[in-house]
C-alpha cells in the first residue's frame, strides 16, 4: 500500500514529499505495534502493587510478584482497608468483617445449619486447624491484633494457614479487631517469608513468630485486656446460618458434629427460647481426641479426661450434669437430648447452639472474667431452656490445675466484677425477673 501511494505521489510530488509520507507511515506503524505490545503486556502482569492502597497510608501488600507471575496476586487478597472498618459502640475498638473469606464460605452457609463462630488471640490461633479438620461446615473467626506489629503477624500468619490446610482456605472466615489506642496505620505481608514458611510446623511457627512479637519492650502487649466479647459478637454476626455454635478457639468439637446436627436440626424438639449444650471436657495431653462418646468415658474413667474447668472453676459446667451425661448406656447414634439443665447456677457457661438470636455479649466486659458467664446468665433471666445434647462433645487439651494468675488477672477480673453490679441491674430492668436473686444477695 505505501507503495502503491508513494509510487503516485512520486509521478505526481516531489521525492521529499514522499520520503516524510514514507517516515509518518513508519512512525504510526511502531506507535500501533507498540501500542498492541502494551496493551498485551498489561493484560499478563497482575495488577498487584497498587491492589491495596488507601487513601492516606499507601499499603502494597504482595511487591514480588512481577517476578513469578505463575501466582495470581489474589492469592494474598485481603479485604481490608484500615481507614475504613466499624467502630464498637465506645469507640475503643475498630472492627473488620470478612477481611479473609474461605473460597466456600458463602456455600456452606447455604449447605450447612449451624455455623461455627470463635474467636482467637494470636496465640491461640494454630488450634483452628484441628477445629476445620473435625467441623466440616462454616467457621467464622475474629482474631485481634494488638499493635500494627502484631497486625502484620496476623495476616501473615492466616495467609500461611490458607496456604498449607485446604480446609481452612475453604471454610474459614477471618475478622478482625484492632484497638483505637495502637491502631494500625497500614500493614504489610512479607510475601517471600510466607513463601518460606515451612507446612509442616504450624505450632512452632506460631511460638517462633509470638516469640518476635513478645521480645524487648512489647511485654505490655500480653497484659492487654483482650476484647472477648467484641471478638465473640463479630465472629456471631457474619456467621448466615441459622444456628450458631460459639464457642473458644481451644474448644475441639467431635468429628463429624456439623452434619450430625443437619440431621438433629431438620426437626428441632426446642422451638422457642432454649439451647443446645455440648458437654466439654478437658483431655490430658498424651491420649488421642477420643472418636467417639464411648471412648471419652473410657478415658474420664482412666483419669485421662474430665469435664472442663472441674479443678479449676468447678461451676463453668457443672450444671451440665456429666455424670447423667456419662450414665446413659447403649445410646442411639444420632444426636439427640440427653437431659435438660435442672440447677442452673450463677458463673455456669456452657458451649451451646442457637439460633442468634440469643442476647449479645455484652462489650463492657474486656479481658478477662465475667464475659461468657454474664451472657448465658442473661439467657437464663430471659427464660432461656438449657437442653444438653448426646452423644456429641467437645475437648479442651490439657488438664487444667489450679495456678495463681498473674496480678494483670486479677485486675482486669476485679474491674469486670464491678461492671456486672451494673450489669445485673440492667438485666432485672429489662426483664424485670430475678430467677437467681442476684438483686437481694451478694453472690458475686
Ligand atoms: C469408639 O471408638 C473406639 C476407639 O477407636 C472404637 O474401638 C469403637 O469401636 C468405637 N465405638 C463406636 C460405637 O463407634
Ligand atoms: C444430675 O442428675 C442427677 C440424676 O438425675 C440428679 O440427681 C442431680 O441432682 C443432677 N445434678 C446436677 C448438678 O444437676
Amino acid at each position: 500500500m505505501d507503495r502503491i501511494k508513494c509510487q503516485i505521489s512520486r509521478s505526481n510530488i516531489n521525492q521529499g514529499t514522499c520520503r516524510l509520507w514514507n517516515i509518518s507511515i513508519s512512525a504510526l506503524v511502531f506507535l500501533t505495534v507498540y501500542n498492541i505490545m502494551l496493551t498485551v503486556r498489561l493484560m499478563y502482569v497482575p495488577n498487584c502493587t497498587k491492589q491495596y492502597a488507601p487513601i492516606q497510608k499507601p499499603k502494597i501488600i504482595y511487591q514480588k510478584c512481577d517476578n513469578d507471575k505463575e501466582k495470581p496476586p489474589d492469592k494474598y487478597f485481603l479485604n481490608l482497608d484500615l481507614s475504613l472498618g466499624r467502630w464498637d459502640n465506645r469507640l475503643k475498638y475498630k472492627l473488620y468483617d470478612n477481611i479473609i473469606v474461605g473460597d466456600k464460605y458463602v456455600v456452606l452457609n447455604d449447605l450447612y445449619k449451624t455455623c461455627l463462630a470463635t474467636q482467637s488471640s494470636l496465640e491461640k490461633i494454630a488450634s483452628i486447624i484441628e477445629v476445620a479438620n473435625h467441623w466440616n461446615g462454616p467457621i467464622s473467626l475474629a482474631t485481634f491484633a494488638a499493635s500494627e506489629e502484631e497486625l502484620n503477624t496476623v495476616l501473615l500468619y492466616i495467609l500461611y494457614l490458607r496456604k498449607c490446610d485446604t480446609r481452612i482456605k475453604e471454610r474459614v472466615a477471618f475478622h478482625l479487631v484492632v484497638t483505637r489506642e495502637r491502631r494500625p496505620k497500614m500493614y504489610e505481608v512479607d510475601s517471600v517469608k510466607l513463601e518460606e514458611l515451612d507446612c509442616d510446623n504450624p505450632v512452632g511457627i506460631l511460638q517462633h513468630l509470638v516469640k518476635d512479637l513478645n521480645r524487648g519492650a512489647n511485654k505490655w502487649r500480653t497484659k492487654l485486656p483482650y476484647p472477648q466479647n467484641h471478638l465473640r459478637n463479630l465472629a456471631r454476626k457474619n456467621c448466615q446460618t441459622k444456628y450458631v455454635f460459639l464457642t473458644d478457639v481451644d474448644i475441639i468439637p467431635s468429628k463429624g458434629m456439623a452434619e450430625s446436627l443437619d440431621v438433629f436440626l431438620d426437626n428441632p424438639e426446642c422451638r422457642g427460647r432454649c439451647a443446645y449444650v455440648i458437654p466439654t471436657y478437658e483431655l490430658d495431653e498424651r491420649v488421642l481426641f477420643p472418636p467417639n462418646k464411648t471412648e471419652l468415658i473410657r478415658l474420664a474413667n482412666k483419669g485421662l479426661a474430665r469435664p472442663f474447668h472441674h479443678k479449676v472453676f468447678i461451676y463453668n459446667q457443672y450444671a451440665t450434669n456429666f455424670s447423667r451425661w456419662q450414665s446413659s448406656v447403649n445410646e442411639e447414634p444420632d444426636i439427640h437430648i440427653s437431659h435438660p439443665v435442672t440447677n442452673f447456677e450463677f458463673l455456669y457457661e456452657p458451649f451451646y447452639i442457637a439460633p442468634d438470636t440469643v442476647p449479645p455479649h455484652d462489650e463492657r466486659f474486656i479481658g478477662y472474667g465475667y464475659t461468657r458467664n454474664s451472657q448465658v446468665y442473661e439467657m437464663f433471666v430471659a427464660g432461656y431452656e438449657f437442653l444438653v445434647l448426646s452423644p456429641i462433645f467437645t475437648c479442651h487439651w490439657g488438664l487444667q490445675v489450679k495456678r495463681s494468675r498473674p496480678p494483670w488477672r486479677e485486675h482486669q477480673n476485679n474491674l469486670n466484677r464491678k461492671q456486672f453490679d451494673g450489669f445485673k441491674k440492667e438485666i432485672f430492668a429489662r426483664y424485670n425477673k430475678d430467677p437467681l436473686n442476684m438483686m437481694t444477695s451478694r453472690k458475686t
